[in-house]
């Protein structure tokens, strides 16, 4: 059997194998109360059916000035627990378990107005202003994602994970070059990521695992690089991280350093160095759609899992197409079974 085929495990969460869905925004789809609809419902209930052994919700808010867009989803109030409830419930039936990307967006909050950010200035020349937030705004936020987690939890969410990349609250926090502030969350710049990890761990379930999406390093002017992502990523793991999901960038500004690129695996290598220098499981993400590299990447021991992102979007049983090119064989929905081993 291939890697990417095996069980994992990780605390109380038990996948069928090691293939994951990236959290990805739906933006287009109208859910301008921050409620999943009925997209979203068919969207990630497909994706189990299609075989994914974890389905990641797209980033979602902890209060409605936190989204990107007014379009995005949001978990600010109990009135929006049962929508997600009802995905969940569905996901499980299929055989999938599911967990819930939990953020806000800071300076990149396009609606909000205005935007809010550990400091003043904004994430591009297009976009607006952000007001810097108070000390007091920022402990009153590090309580909004622990109330938003512990609604997740309500929900039946097997697993959380908090946005700490691409340059949203949590990354602004622990970006030098942006976080310009003197008081306690800019003397420590992985403070605010800290407590955002202490509080939400107070209300989960102690043996469901908290997972954290972080952009390994940055590409602007300003760029932070692996080594200080590893002191700040040290420090969320000893708060309560179990696993790191390993991006990279999205902070905005002038990308001088250059991007690696966007080839098959480019992000692998730094999965790999967080994993070997904290000693704690990683996923790796990014162009990881062919079947051969994803499993190379799992059995190599690079990653823990695979996280496939708009592969996906454009195959919801990408799963199980990479299953069967690996194994020759996977489970598929009993209605579907004659799609597979039937006659026309
Ligand atoms: C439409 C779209 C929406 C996305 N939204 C999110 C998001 O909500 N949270 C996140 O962490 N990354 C988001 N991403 C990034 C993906 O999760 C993923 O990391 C990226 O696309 C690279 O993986 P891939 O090459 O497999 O697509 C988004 C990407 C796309 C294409």
């Amino acid at each position: 059997m291939s890697s990417l085929g095996k069980p994992y495990s990780l605390k109380a969460l038990s996948l069928r194998n090691r293939i994951v869905m990236s959290p990805m925004c739906q933006y287009a789809v109208d859910a301008e109360d921050g409620t999943p609809n009925e997209w979203h419902f068919v969207h990630y209930v497909s994706r189990a059916v299609g075989g994914a052994g974890l389905i990641l919700i797209e980033m979602t808010d902890v209060e409605p000035d936190g989204r990107i867009t007014n379009r995005d989803l949001g978990l600010w109030s109990d009135e929006q627990i049962p929508a997600y409830r009802r995905i969940v419930d569905e996901v499980h039936k299929h055989g999938g378990k599911i967990g819930i990307q939990l953020a806000h967006a800071g300076r990149k909050a396009l609606d909000a107005e205005p935007p809010v950010g550990p400091w003043t200035e904004p994430f591009d020349d297009t976009a607006k202003q952000p007001r810097a937030l108070s000390t007091e705004e920022a402990w009153a936020l590090i309580g909004r994602f622990a109330d938003a987690a512990a609604r997740a939890v309500q929900a039946g969410f097997d697993t959380i994970q908090l946005h700490g990349a691409h340059g949203y609250l949590i990354h602004q926090f622990h970006s030098p070059g942006i976080n310009k502030r003197d008081d306690e969350f800019g003397r420590d710049k992985a403070k605010f990521g800290v407590e955002v990890i202490k509080a939400v761990k107070a209300v989960l379930p102690p043996d469901m695992p908290l997972l954290m999406r972080v952009s390994a390093i940055e590409y602007a002017e300003y760029a932070y690089d692996l080594e200080h992502m590893l002191e700040v990523a040290r420090a969320y793991r000893d708060a309560g991280v179990d696993m790191f999901d390993v991006s990279t960038g999205g902070e905005g500004g002038p990308a001088v350093k250059g991007k690696p690129g966007n080839y098959p695996g480019y992000q692998v290598p730094f999965a790999r160095a967080m994993k070997d220098a904290l000693d704690i499981p990683v996923s790796a993400v990014g162009m990881l759609d062919d079947a051969e590299l994803a499993e190379h990447v799992v059995a190599s021991g690079d990653a823990d899992l695979a996280v496939i992102g708009r592969a996906m979007l454009r195959n919801p049983y990408w799963a199980i197409d990479a299953l069967r090119r690996l194994d020759g064989t996977a489970d598929v929905a009993k209605p579907y079974e004659r799609g597979y081993h039937g006659r026309r």
